[in-house]
């Protein structure tokens, strides 16, 4: 009796046009292979950007502040540029889906990181002239994270494709405790008051700012938080 009830259930699916689903599709419809994080060097993330951070708007953070830099760098009149900024859409898709090629490696605490590392040095290596730090007490910066251990670094270095940094300054949550954190010996330290309306950004800037219309800072805080900032 309730094999025949749900027989013509069925029957009557595929009346109204309905196939019986055989396994459970996927979320985007189409299953693509894992990348494999070999591809996501720092040089493949130099290569694929399509946004150039202006001079001085470059806005890193340290851990568990991810949505609040991205709110900063984007509320309040200022327009500064974090890591969500800078590369396409799909390049930040967290979603565990197997339409996503980059689900492995976000479900690996270690490929993840090595790919946020990568992403972050590229990031370091646009910014040019100022950058900011965003953390908690802007009198110590937790070092043992992305932050000290790869963008600190790069972004003292000379020769960067971006341009040369010469200043880095840290700021708390509120924007209201700023200290500075280094300054390149031999320069005079700069301001954010410099702003870059140099021609070699006007191509990049024409593709529209990629937070808000990629993904909201709770989403990507939700996915990326916990990653070692
Ligand atoms: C980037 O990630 C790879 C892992 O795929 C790692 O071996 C490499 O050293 C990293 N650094 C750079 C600069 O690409």
């Amino acid at each position: 009796m309730h094999f025949i009830k749900s027989l013509s259930a069925a029957t009557a699916l595929y009346a109204l046009g309905y196939a019986l689903p055989t396994e459970s599709p996927s979320l985007s419809g189409r299953d693509v292979p894992c990348d494999p994080i070999s591809k996501y060097t720092t040089n493949y993330f130099l290569d694929h950007h399509i946004y150039t951070p202006p001079a001085t708007t470059c806005l890193f953070y340290t851990f568990g502040l991810s949505a609040t830099a991205q709110r900063f760098a984007h509320g309040g009149g200022s327009d500064m540029t974090t890591i969500w900024d800078i590369w396409p859409c799909e390049l930040y898709n967290g979603d565990d889906n197997s339409g996503n090629p980059l689900r492995c490696i976000f479900k690996d605490n270690t490929m993840r990181l090595t790919y946020f590392e990568n992403m972050s040095r590229a990031m370091a290596m646009l910014c040019k002239t100022f950058a900011t730090v965003m953390t908690d007490d802007p009198k110590n910066i937790p070092q043992p994270g992305i932050w000290g251990r790869i963008e600190e670094p790069t972004l003292k270095l000379t020769g960067n494709p971006g341009g040369q940094v010469d200043t880095i300054i840290a700021v708390n949550t509120k924007g209201d405790d700023v200290q500075d954190v280094w300054v390149r010996p031999g320069t005079k330290r700069k301001t954010m008051s410099i702003r870059s309306t140099s021609s070699e950004n006007e191509n990049k800037a024409l593709f529209k700012r990629q937070p808000n219309e990629c993904y909201n800072p709770d989403q990507l805080q939700k996915w990326f938080g916990d990653v070692e900032w």
